[in-house]
Formats: C-alpha cells, structure tokens, sequence
C-alpha cells in the first residue's frame, strides 16, 4: 500500500495504548499516521498525550448532544474530514450507532482485555479473576454491532498468578496491549488481513520475495 494509513483514536482513558502506537510510528515500525485522537472525555490523558506528540485532538461529549446518533453523526462528521481510513478504539468507554459502525464498515478495530470470546464487556480482568481462568489475556478484534463480538486479528495469552490483583493482572495484559495493536495496525496497514464470514486470515506480504521463497505457497 503505497502513502501512509490515516489512523484516527477514539480514547476515553490514559491512553497508554495510543502512546504505543505513537512509539511504533515514530520509531518506523508502522507505517500509518494518527490524524486524529477523539475523545468523549476533556480530561482524558489520551488527549494529553495526542497534544505532546503534535497530533489535532478534539472531544466530543455525549452530554452536548440530543441523543447517541446525533453525538455519533458528530465523531463520523470530524472523522471525515480529516479523511481517517482505519478507527482504533483504544479504551473508548461508549458503545458506538449502527449509524457509526456504517460510516466505516471494517474499518474499526479495537482492543479488548482478555481472551475473546471470554470475558466481554466490562471489568474483563476482575471477570478473569473471578472466574478462577489460569490464563487471559488480550485480543484485538475488528469491531461489529455486538458488545467484543467481531472478528478476531490478534490475541495473546498471559497466565493469572495466584496472587494477582485486577491492577497486576491489567498491567500484564497491558503490556501485551501495546505489542499486538500496533501489530494489527500494521498488517491491516500492508493490506494483509481478509475477512471470510467471522474468520480473518493474514496473508503474506505482497511485495516481500524473501518472505515467499522462505515460506513457498504449496502448489
Ligand atoms: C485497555 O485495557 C483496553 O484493553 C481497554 O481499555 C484499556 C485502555 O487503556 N479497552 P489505555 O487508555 O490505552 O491505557
């Protein structure tokens, strides 16, 4: 794919894994571009670390707004005009429209804090405690009208310690956040991933000759 993937982050939070994918654009791992981080939060440090790395920020507030598809027709509306081509939810607490999830048909991703299809929705990592699961983990899923129900890119596995807390637990999660959405974003990005009924496959790099002679097609 020839120019650079025009990213635009919706985060409601801190937003340690907009900054990894800031850290992967600026160290030329990923070849994309953030044009724009959104929030629905004027005090998320998402925003904070958008406006450190020079990056156009703007906050759109469900509470400014009549209903969720006025508010959402408002983020599609922004996110057009900077001509972003792929969405990242990047802990962006707020379900999204039909409406929205049409304005970009497969082209919103997000992360999500445990081994999909276990653990949906809130507090996955408390889930995962809870439950007395010996692994979790964390899974970047294309985004469809379910609550973390869409098609699977990536996941890695992380085990739960005895003595784990949700804040030790989310932080060892987190760390393999911050690997594999860059990642994602980087094969989607090289125009890798297909999407067939729920399964997404990853296909080889299209102009890379040394990656097919060492892995040659079967015949
Ligand atoms: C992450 O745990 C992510 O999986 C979830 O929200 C959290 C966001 O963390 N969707 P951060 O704002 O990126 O630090």
């Amino acid at each position: 794919m020839s120019g650079k993937l025009r990213l635009g982050v919706l985060a409601s939070g801190g937003g340690t894994n907009l900054q990894a994918i800031i850290d992967r654009i600026q160290d030329g791992s990923l070849n994309a571009e953030i044009v724009l981080v959104l929030s629905n939060k004027p005090t998320a440090g998402a925003l904070q670390r958008g406006r450190r790395a020079g990056i156009p920020v703007c906050c759109i507030e469900q509470q400014d707004y009549p209903d969720r598809p006025a508010c959402d027709r408002a983020m599609v509306a922004v996110l057009r005009e900077a001509r972003v081509e792929l969405v990242i939810l990047a802990g962006f607490m707020r379900l999204l429209s039909a409406q929205f999830l049409d304005a970009f048909p497969h082209r919103i991703l997000n992360i999500h804090p445990a081994l999909l299809p276990a653990f949906p929705g809130l507090n996955a990592q408390q889930q995962a405690l809870q439950h007395g699961a010996r692994l979790s983990g964390c899974t970047v899923h294309f985004v469809d009208s379910g609550v973390d129900t869409g098609p699977i890119v990536l996941q890695a596995a992380v085990p739960v310690l005895e003595n784990d807390s949700v804040e030790t637990l989310s932080q060892r999660i987190l760390r393999q956040e911050h690997r594999i959405y860059p990642e994602a974003i980087r094969l989607f990005a090289e125009g890798r991933l297909r999407i067939l009924d729920r399964r997404v496959t990853i296909v080889r790099p299209a102009e890379n000759p040394e990656e097919v002679l060492i892995n040659p097609p079967v015949a």
